[in-house]
């Protein structure tokens, strides 16, 4: 179990390094995947816990009963659909808040795999909004940082009351 950071972190504002060496995330993502479950959550970056390489886990299906887990390094979206759909998404580095965000509703994701294959999936519904959001982490952003100016201070003062 890895300790979750809380936004706003300076670790959680980093773009991450691609992984060069599968082997050495290994322990990384095996500690990813308990560190979500337990927290409860469906996605897990590996910036949240400190360490700054392009991984991230989800289980979309987990919380209704089928699990489903998929752990992806150096993630890149290849297509996104034209429809976008707007979800409300939390954060287990931001507890208590959630955001209204506004993003394809589907993806083309390209990662390798735990053993080193490389992958392509076809994402729709919650596992794409769920993929686009831990890519994001990757990248240095939370879903604060996909909203309008006015709405982001507010969620953030809602956030830093809860403090
Ligand atoms: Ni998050």
């Amino acid at each position: 179990m890895r300790e979750i950071l809380r936004w706003p972190d300076p670790r959680l504002g980093t773009v991450c390094a691609p992984v060069s060496d599968v082997a050495s995330v290994a322990g990384l993502v095996a500690d990813m995947f308990e560190t979500m479950y337990a927290a409860p959550g469906r996605g897990l970056a590996a910036p949240q816990v400190g360490a700054l390489v392009r991984v991230f886990v989800m289980d979309a299906g987990w919380k209704s009963g089928e699990k489903t887990p998929l752990a992806c390094l150096n993630p890149r979206i290849v297509a996104a659909s034209d429809r976008l759909v707007t979800g409300e998404e939390a954060c287990l580095s931001i507890p208590g808040v959630t955001a209204e965000v506004t993003r394809p509703d589907a993806i083309t994701l390209a990662f390798t795999d735990p053993e080193g294959a490389a992958q392509v999936l076809e994402l729709t519904g919650f596992a794409a909004t769920c993929a686009q959001h831990e890519l994001d982490h990757l990248d240095g952003l939370v879903h604060f940082d996909r909203l309008e100016p006015a709405a982001r201070a507010a969620l953030v003062a809602d956030y830093e009351a809860l403090a």
